[in-house]
Formats: structure tokens, C-alpha cells, sequence
């Protein structure tokens, strides 16, 4: 049990963030990561197509890989099927991610905090529930950013220039000073790789808060709770990290390719 692998997967390559918190957190684990890019965009799609395809990969994942543990590495995943994922396989730690309200609420010297993230995302009961509980504690911003998972799945660079303006903008002013926004939750998987070009309309200095690294760290609970993390020898770390197996449903060189841009290793992803 403990060498069977963890499974992860996202509408596509924004998992990715996710991934590579695992990696840090858990050098020593297996990992397998399916990018479901040929049924992207998830986030502004009906539920139940969220719904169908988080069962069909983690059916999948589970048939054809024995995974030990499933990362929903995907927020509108997460708030559309975490629930009934749970439900279908009863034994299997399911850890999802959500977008990072409550750290930004911690963090906020202002109390006023930009959101990004998918239209499902935010129109989901599980997000709404979650900003309820934080009533009172910080006024969030909320930016439904469509279109733009789509643009980074596809490398669009002009269209994410674009977006980015318009989203940023349309949040507010950010700044340090009273009525300003001085954080940005990215609520979405795939926004941490295009940091950079939000920045430029942020302006510097404005923490930007994802969610993979906390996601990691609940897996490593989850594992050693249920006795089934890898061994940490000396013996394994001499062996190297294991290379992740990656799975793409749409084209595996695009996956390939971001695994390159951003990961900084070449695997050889595989159709799905
Ligand atoms: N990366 C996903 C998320 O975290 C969804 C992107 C999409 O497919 O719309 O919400």
C-alpha cells in the first residue's frame, strides 16, 4: 500500500501548481496526474459535466493505478464533486483544494481582499458557504475570470495579457493604504503560472495566495493517519524522486510542454 501511487488530476495543466507542492511536500511518493484539457474548460460548464468526468477519471485512477490517495487538484472540481466523491469510494482519502479565503483574511492589513476564480467556482454552495463563514472578518472582492484557465491552457499569451488587465482592474485599486485591496486569492489551479503578468497590474508587493502548498501538507496528515506514507529512508531519498506519470485526455505534447515550461523536467505524457 504504501508504494501504490497518488492520483491528481485538474481540468488540465493548472494542476500542475498542485503538483509540484506534492513533490516538495512528499519527494518520496508516486505520483500520477491525469489533465483532463480534451473536456476543459470545467469552470464554466453545468455541474453535472464537472460531476461526470471527476468520477470517470478517478475511476480510472483507481482501476488502472490502485492509487493509495485522489488531489482534487482543481477548485470547481473540488466544489462541484468532492462530496460525491467521497460518497463513491468511502475508503479512499480525497483531499480537495479550495480558493484561500481564510489565509487572506489572516494576512490582510486593509480587510479587503481580491478574488479570482472560475464562474463554478464562485457560484458553487460549497465557495458561498465558505465565504458566509468569514462574514465580518474581511470584504472580498469576487472576479469571475472567464476565459482565462482556457487562455493558459492553450498559451494564448495575447488573450491572458488581456484578461488580466481587464480582471485586475475590474477588482479594484490595490495598495497598502486604508479601502485598498492588499491580497489576491488565486482560486483557480491554473493562475499561479501567470503570477507574473498579474502583477503588473497589481503592482508589487501584493501577496498572491494559492493552495497548493496546504493541500500538501493534508495529504501527508491524511497518509500517515491511515499508515500508508512512503517510507522517508536514506535508502529512498538515494534512489532520487520518483518522475510522475502524466495522462492527458486532450493533446499529451501540450502537457509535455507545460510540464517543461513550469515543472522544468520533460515527461512523456501519454493519451488518455
Ligand atoms: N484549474 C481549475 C480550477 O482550479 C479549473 C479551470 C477550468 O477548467 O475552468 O478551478
Amino acid at each position: 500500500m504504501q508504494a501504490l501511487p497518488i492520483g491528481v488530476f485538474d481540468s488540465g495543466v493548472g494542476g500542475l501548481s498542485v503538483l509540484r507542492a506534492l513533490q516538495a511536500e512528499l519527494p518520496h511518493e508516486k505520483l500520477v496526474y491525469v489533465a483532463d484539457s480534451g473536456h476543459a474548460p470545467y469552470g464554466e460548464r453545468d455541474d453535472r459535466h464537472v460531476l461526470e468526468r471527476s468520477h470517470a477519471i478517478a475511476d480510472y485512477l483507481i482501476q488502472h493505478h490502485r492509487i493509495k490517495a485522489l488531489v482534487v487538484a482543481c477548485n470547481t472540481a473540488t466544489a462541484a464533486a468532492i462530496h460525491t466523491l467521497r460518497q463513491a469510494y468511502p475508503t479512499l482519502p480525497v483531499i480537495g483544494i479550495e480558493p484561500a479565503l481564510k489565509p487572506a483574511a489572516l494576512q490582510s492589513q486593509t480587510r479587503r481582499v481580491g478574488v479570482m476564480a472560475t464562474r463554478g467556482t464562485l457560484h458553487s454552495d460549497k465557495f458561498q458557504h465558505l465565504l458566509h463563514s468569514l462574514h465580518g472578518q474581511a470584504e472580498f472582492r469576487l472576479q469571475a475570470c472567464d476565459g482565462l484557465a482556457d487562455a493558459i491552457e492553450h498559451s494564448e499569451r495575447q488573450t491572458i495579457a488581456q484578461l488580466c488587465q481587464s480582471y485586475v482592474t475590474a477588482l479594484g485599486v490595490f495598495g497598502h493604504q486604508a479601502g485598498q485591496l492588499d491580497c489576491l486569492v488565486l482560486g483557480c489551479t491554473h493562475y499561479p503560472f501567470i503570477a507574473d503578468q498579474l502583477a503588473l497590474h497589481t503592482g508589487s508587493g501584493i501577496p498572491m495566495l494559492e493552495g497548493g502548498a496546504p493541500v500538501a501538507r493534508q495529504t501527508r496528515r491524511l497518509l500517515q493517519q491511515n499508515h500508508t506514507l512512503a517510507p522517508e529512508t536514506p535508502a529512498a531519498s538515494a534512489e532520487g524522486q520518483p518522475m510522475p506519470l502524466f495522462y492527458s485526455s486532450g493533446v499529451p505534447a501540450q502537457l509535455d510542454a507545460a510540464v517543461t515550461r513550469w515543472l522544468g523536467f520533460t515527461p512523456q505524457a501519454q493519451a488518455l
